[in-house]
């Protein structure tokens, strides 16, 4: 007896059927037609694709050949996608629009600071489920130098396909992603794309003098085109690594390393670089990993006479990437990394339709968060919620406090100047607010790249620390705690309300505090953004169950927050959010609209009692804040 199975669909969505015969096995024609079925899905897809591909990518390189071999490289990695990946691509296909959902709260971590190793991530996935977490970030893991001074906490690349040693194998990454997945829990990886390590086989191929392989990065013989570059070429670590370029004894060659000396920078004219990244981005897509991080994209193209950063060229790339993903891996999303104000990071959304990133960092509004807590003044955070209020509804940003690196202060400074701000005093006064330095402020963080001449010093600490938490602690001062605390769950609340995915960096939910032993191991002590890297203390952690503690009280108040935000569709990122007035420039407010539905938010930045004007609100306490359900404004 042959019974039919439904067991995947075509492109278009629809069900192909599968034979299996009575004893459960599938028939040597159904196996063929699984086989005809696959191909024709790929070729669906591409050829909804093809046209535009072909344009974008002949348009760059105008190279028939590394079209070809780009393509044939799409249906390889389609070809080796395991056939549970597949189906997952296939219900995400039904459902595009799932990590717009209220329940997606997202957590980023440091394998070896969470758990020692990839194996120890798995053993702890309980606590995702009792922190309400969908996805997680897994900070840097793959091979990279282990001498710390040289690896630029895993952001410098030795291989692509190998996973650090001492935190596991592909296989442990295979294995938790198949068990974040069971969990419905996506699992989102940094793909580090603007440049490698100086140990990556390719740069190791350079330095013996291959030209093929130099002629994958930037190679130079003497400084004429560097020097040209340098005039309009801004630096990104002005102090910690100076200059865009590294001359090598060794080779007597210079080499353009944007970021550290030891991350040489890729050559993205080159087209087989693109391939073989993009095939790299593929292969570990195919380990599992649904939300690729494009880290520092905007950087990937160069060009003389500009500043190097978000060239259109960066656009046509990250848009053939998104559709390499819908052709191989439909349910795999992009994640770009845009360190930068509004109108830069925006067009990486694309178009409808052309999209390119599904999800970006909501960096100027964090950074205007954190402006509002050191001036206790929110018009500067209206201004930049009403800057975001009509991104369409396909873009999702990612909202957050803190992450594994600094807070630099991109704010909008012809805004601020309309009050009489100007940048480098106001930088410095943040600065000054959250290193405890001016007097009254209970924040402790450090600085970051402070170099006398920019004067664009960056900020680090984890959020706890920034709040007051750390120095209540100290002083053993009760009430500076409760007011600590009270301010830190208050800024979760607020991203918690923005719209968009809330991520929390690993540790915040228990508000753990600045690391101050990053000084005292040469390998981390020259980069402050170590202090906010410290180790998970799981003993230490057991007190989030204890509510008369401050980690209890902490925990227990986030987690409320995130089960609320879980269980009620007004928190959709499909919703209206947008900033109203409260009739006091030291509280925020907010409305949420979805499915004919409203909700009222406010936020009081300030350590003191403030009436509001809204009437439902009233008095609103010291780094207080409300959530009101059915509520607007009119
Ligand atoms: C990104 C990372 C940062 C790293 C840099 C260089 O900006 O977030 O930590 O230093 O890229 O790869």
């Amino acid at each position: 007896m042959l019974e039919a199975w439904s067991y995947a669909r075509d492109a278009d969505g629809r069900r192909a059927e599968i034979e299996i015969d009575s004893k459960g096995s599938k028939t040597m024609s159904a196996v063929k037609n699984e086989k005809q079925n696959r191909r024709r899905v790929f070729d669906v897809r591409l050829e909804k694709y093809y046209e535009e591909l072909k344009d974008l990518y002949m348009g760059l390189y105008n190279d028939e050949e590394a079209f070809e071999y780009f393509i044939r490289m799409l249906k390889k990695s389609y070809r080796e996608r395991k056939q549970s990946l597949r189906e997952m691509d296939i219900r995400r296909a039904d459902n595009p629009d799932m990590h717009h959902s209220n329940d997606m709260v997202g957590m980023m971590l440091y394998t070896e600071n969470f758990a020692g190793d990839l194996k120890g991530v798995k053993d702890r996935l309980d606590y995702f489920k009792e922190c309400g977490i969908k996805y997680v970030h897994l900070m840097p893991l793959l091979d990279s130098p282990e001498d710390s001074a040289r690896s630029d906490g895993g952001y410098a690349v030795s291989d692509f396909r190998k996973v650090r040693p001492d935190l596991g194998t592909m296989e442990d990454l295979e294995k938790l992603a198949g068990s974040c997945h069971r969990r419905g829990i996506r699992v989102c990886l940094d793909f580090v794309m603007n440049h490698t390590s100086e140990d990556h086989e390719w740069a190791k191929a350079a330095r013996e003098g291959d030209p093929l392989a130099q002629s994958r990065y930037y190679f130079y013989d003497d400084w004429d085109i560097p020097s040209a570059f340098e005039q309009t070429m801004p630096q990104v670590f002005p102090e910690t690594a100076p200059g865009n370029f590294t001359f090598f004894e060794d080779m007597g060659k210079i080499v353009m390393t944007t970021f550290y000396p030891f991350q040489w920078d890729l050559n993205y004219c080159n087209p087989m670089v693109f391939n073989d990244m993009t095939d790299n981005m593929l292969y570990l897509a195919n380990r599992g990993i649904d939300i690729v991080r494009l880290d520092a994209v905007p950087y990937i193209w160069k060009e003389l006479g500009t500043k190097c950063r978000n060239l259109p060229q960066v656009h046509t790339l990250v848009r053939i990437m998104n559709i390499a993903c819908r052709v191989v891996c439909p349910g795999v999303l992009l994640l770009g990394e845009v360190v930068m104000e509004p109108s830069k990071v925006l067009p990486y959304f694309g178009t409808e339709e052309r999209p390119e990133c599904d999800m970006l960092y909501n960096v100027t509004t964090m950074a205007s968060i954190w402006h509002s807590m050191a001036t206790r003044d929110v018009r500067l955070l209206v201004h930049q919620l009403r800057q975001i209020e009509y991104v369409p509804s396909n873009c999702i940003f990612q909202n957050y406090l803190r992450c594994h690196d600094d807070i630099g202060w991109g704010l909008d400074y012809d805004f601020l100047g309309l009050f009489g701000a100007t940048e480098a005093p106001h930088k410095k006064y943040l600065n000054d607010w959250f290193t405890g330095k001016w007097q009254g402020s209970p924040s402790r963080g450090e600085l970051y790249n402070d170099s006398e001449w920019m004067q664009d010093a960056r900020l680090c600490g984890t959020t706890a620390s920034l709040c007051g938490i750390e120095t209540a602690l100290k002083e053993g001062d009760e009430e500076a705690l409760d007011r600590a605390i009270a301010a830190d769950v208050m800024l979760h609340a607020l991203i918690l309300t923005l719209r968009g995915i809330p991520v929390f960096y690993s540790g915040d939910e228990i508000g753990m505090l600045n690391d101050y032993g990053y000084s005292d191991d040469p390998g981390r002590q020259a980069d402050s953004r170590n202090i906010h890297r410290g180790k998970m203390d799981w003993e230490h952690a057991e007190e989030r169950h204890d509510t008369s503690t401050p980690m209890g009280k902490l925990f227990g108040e986030i987690q409320k927050l995130v089960n609320t935000r879980k269980t009620n569709e007004i928190f959709h990122s499909d919703a209206h959010v947008y900033p109203v007035n409260t009739g006091d420039n030291r509280v925020l407010g907010m409305e949420r609209e979805y499915g004919g539905k409203k909700m009222l938010a406010v936020f009081n930045f300030s350590p003191e009692f403030v009436d509001t004007e809204i009437e439902t609100v009233g008095r609103i306490e010291p780094y207080g804040f409300r959530w009101l359900f059915g509520i607007g404004r009119d």
